[in-house]
C-alpha cells in the first residue's frame, strides 16, 4: 500500500467578516497518497485556495486536522511551520508572488538561499528550458506576461525539490 501523503479530517474553516461568516471549509475529509496527482474543481469562492493554504500550512484551521508527511501540522511551532513550507512545500500561488525587484532567476532560487540550501543550477536550467523560459532570465517579473509568470512560479516551486506541490493554478 501507497503511503498517504495528505490526510485532513474534519477540516473546517470559517472566515468572520462582521457579523456575517463564511463557511469555506466545512469538514473536508480526503487523503492524497505517495505520487498521486489530484485536480480540486469548484466554482470560483468554493474553498479551493483556503484548502491548499491549509494543506500548505500557510493558514490555520478552525478546528480539525491536517497531517503532511505523518506530521499533524497543529503539533508545530511557527518556526516549525516555517521550516515545514520552505522544506516540504512548493506552491504555487494563484497570484503567482514572484518578488517585483529581483529576476527570474533570482526569484527561482530565493527559496533555496533564504535557507542556506545547495542550489543545483542543472536542474534549474533543465525547469528553464522544458517550460520555455530561459531565456528571460534575466528579466523583471513586470517584463512577464502571465503565462510566463506562472511558468516563473512553477519553476520556483521545484526548484527546492519538494515532498508535495500545491499548485493553486486557474
Ligand atoms: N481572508 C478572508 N476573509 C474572509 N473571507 C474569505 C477570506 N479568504 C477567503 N474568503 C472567502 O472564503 C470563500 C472561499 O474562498 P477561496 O479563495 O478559497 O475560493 P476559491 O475556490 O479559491 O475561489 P477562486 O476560484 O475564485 O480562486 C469565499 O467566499 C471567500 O470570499
Ligand atoms: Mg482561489
Amino acid at each position: 500500500m501507497k503511503n498517504v501523503v495528505v490526510k485532513t479530517q474534519a477540516l473546517k474553516k470559517y472566515y468572520q467578516t462582521g457579523n456575517q461568516t463564511v463557511r469555506a471549509l466545512d469538514g473536508v475529509d480526503f487523503e492524497v497518497v505517495e505520487r498521486e496527482f489530484i485536480s480540486i474543481i469548484g466554482k470560483s469562492g468554493s474553498g479551493k485556495s483556503t484548502l491548499l493554504h491549509m494543506i500548505g500550512g500557510l493558514d490555520t484551521p478552525s478546528s480539525g486536522t491536517v497531517i503532511v508527511d505523518g506530521v499533524n501540522l497543529e503539533s508545530l511551532n511557527s518556526e516549525q511551520l516555517a521550516l515545514f513550507r520552505r522544506r516540504k512545500v512548493g506552491f504555487i500561488f494563484q497570484q503567482y508572488n514572484l518578488i517585483p525587484d529581483l529576476n527570474v532567476y533570482d526569484n527561482i532560487i530565493f527559496p533555496l538561499e533564504l535557507d542556506g540550501m545547495q542550489i543545483d543550477k542543472d536542474f534549474i536550467q533543465e525547469l528553464l528550458e522544458i517550460l520555455n523560459i530561459s531565456d528571460k532570465q534575466e528579466m523583471l517579473p513586470a517584463m512577464l506576461s502571465g503565462g510566463e509568470q506562472q511558468r516563473v512560479a512553477i519553476i520556483r516551486a521545484l526548484a527546492t525539490k519538494p515532498a508535495i506541490i500545491l499548485a493553486d493554478v486557474n
